[in-house]
């Protein structure tokens, strides 16, 4: 790169922006009380009282319950094990099918491949950076179960599109709400409109516990199943007289009296998160919208975001200059998390050669079919979205205020004003 004016210039931005962290004194009040009592965990892993945990981690449940309005919440100690308890809780056998989107976080997928079925993925919409419900009908076998779809950077999945899929070919639906706690989908909180969905509550979240998670159902025999693979659930059916087995091996996936303690007050917390991140960016919309070559996100019919991630595109073509040479002078000016990298979680070494070459010990092992079915996986327009296009602000990993985040819109002016002299 030439030595530009940009860089001779002074920065825009000169401070240190703070991580998000809504950790405050409420949290360690109410911490000390559960060191106080002694009671870390109050989980049995047999039947009987303990069996749903202690009293926080019900108390946190029955305040999830209510906020999300949704029938059971069942807490976890990561969403990852949501996902490997939601997955199990459906009718899943060896090699059934699963059909997932790329941009998700790996464990999206590999809460699948945990009980040996097969990821499959389907191609994403460049508008919304979910999964494409077209592509996801194209991808379905007589080998499919179910569809997890993600509510991918804080704006929810197309579940009116994907339920009526679901429907026509008898398929359940999970949603991956981990990165839109709080996103609403025609009035409804996302999480809570598909079989079963869930939020995480790891550090980096809106809301945290440190590590954790929260699953959603409305149905009873999915809760029932789910509670029981949180927590040991092989030592418990026969005392509960359950017939229906098949991926009841439980796990210790049960939340701690601290993290639920923690979730009480994260909870109360989390509208205000929310209207906070939105109004930054609503300063980001309003400042960059004008830019030539830049692509923000449009807000789907009947939707909210929460900003996970504040996503755009940036458009070679038109700027006649590619999106690297953009975020590095975006960096310059002292921007801070600005995301070019990105996970196509189908691009993942494991899932090429896994599926690509089944040198694993799953099922589908070495066959010409299962070759094609990794082909059948290439997700072009998330390729190519992440190779030239995505470029990201990380909203929920720091605590932006509103002058920081007009002081991200002058930055982006001045690059876009010396753009010529970046070529
Ligand atoms: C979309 C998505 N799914 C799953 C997970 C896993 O959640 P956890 O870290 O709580 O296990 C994450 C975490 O970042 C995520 O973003």
């Amino acid at each position: 790169m030439k030595k530009l004016a940009i860089h001779n210039g002074k920065k825009i931005i000169n401070k240190i922006i703070p991580p998000h962290n809504s950790i405050k004194k409420e949290e360690v009040k109410i911490v000390n009380k559960v060191m106080k009592s002694g009671k870390l965990s109050q989980f049995y892993g047999t039947w009987g009282d303990g069996f749903y945990g202690g009293k926080y981690v019900k108390k946190f449940e029955e305040n999830c319950k209510k906020f999300f309005k949704v029938k059971y919440a069942i807490t976890v100690n990561s969403w990852t094990s949501g996902l490997i308890c939601a997955v199990g809780a459906l009718d899943i056998s060896p090699g059934d099918e699963i059909i997932v989107t790329p941009w998700t976080m790996s464990a999206s997928a590999t809460a699948i491949l945990n009980w040996n079925a097969i990821p499959v993925f389907a191609d994403i919409d460049p508008e919304t950076y979910n999964i494409d419900p077209k592509d996801v009908e194209k991808k379905i076998t007589n080998k499919t179960k179910a569809i997890m779809a993600v509510d991918i950077f804080g704006h929810s999945a197309p579940l009116k599109e994907l339920k009526k899929i679901a429907k026509k070919y008898n398929l359940k639906i999970i949603s991956d709400s981990a990165q839109a706690p709080g996103a609403k989908y025609y009035g409804k909180y996302c999480g809570t409109i598909a079989d079963i969905g869930g939020i995480s509550l790891n550090y980096h979240k809106h809301i945290n516990t440190g590590e954790g998670g929260v699953i959603f159902t409305n149905n009873k025999n999915l809760a029932l199943r789910m509670s029981l693979i949180r927590n040991h659930a092989e030592s418990v059916i026969a005392k509960k007289k359950i017939k229906k087995i098949n991926n009841l091996i439980g796990y210790n996936f049960r939340m701690g009296e601290i993290e639920a303690a923690i979730g009480i007050e994260q909870l109360k917390k989390l509208k205000s998160i929310i209207y906070n991140k939105q109004k930054i960016a609503s300063i980001l919309t309003k400042g960059l919208k004008k830019l030539k070559g830049i692509k923000l996100q449009k807000i789907q019919k009947n939707c909210t975001h929460v900003y996970y991630v504040y996503p755009m595109q940036i458009n070679k073509e038109i700027l006649g200059i590619s999106r690297e040479k953009i975020f590095k002078a975006l960096e310059a000016e002292g921007i801070q998390g600005l995301q070019t990298k990105f996970t196509n979680v189908h691009r993942l070494p494991m899932f090429k050669k896994r599926i690509a070459y089944g040198n694993s010990g799953y099922p589908w092992r070495i066959n010409k079919k299962l070759k094609f079915k990794y082909k059948r996986s290439s997700c072009q327009v998330a390729e190519k979205l992440l190779d030239e296009k995505y470029l990201g602000i990380l909203l929920c990993s720091y605590s932006y205020s509103e002058k920081d985040a007009k002081d991200i819109v002058k930055a982006f002016n001045k690059v876009w004003q010396q753009i010529d002299q970046l070529k």
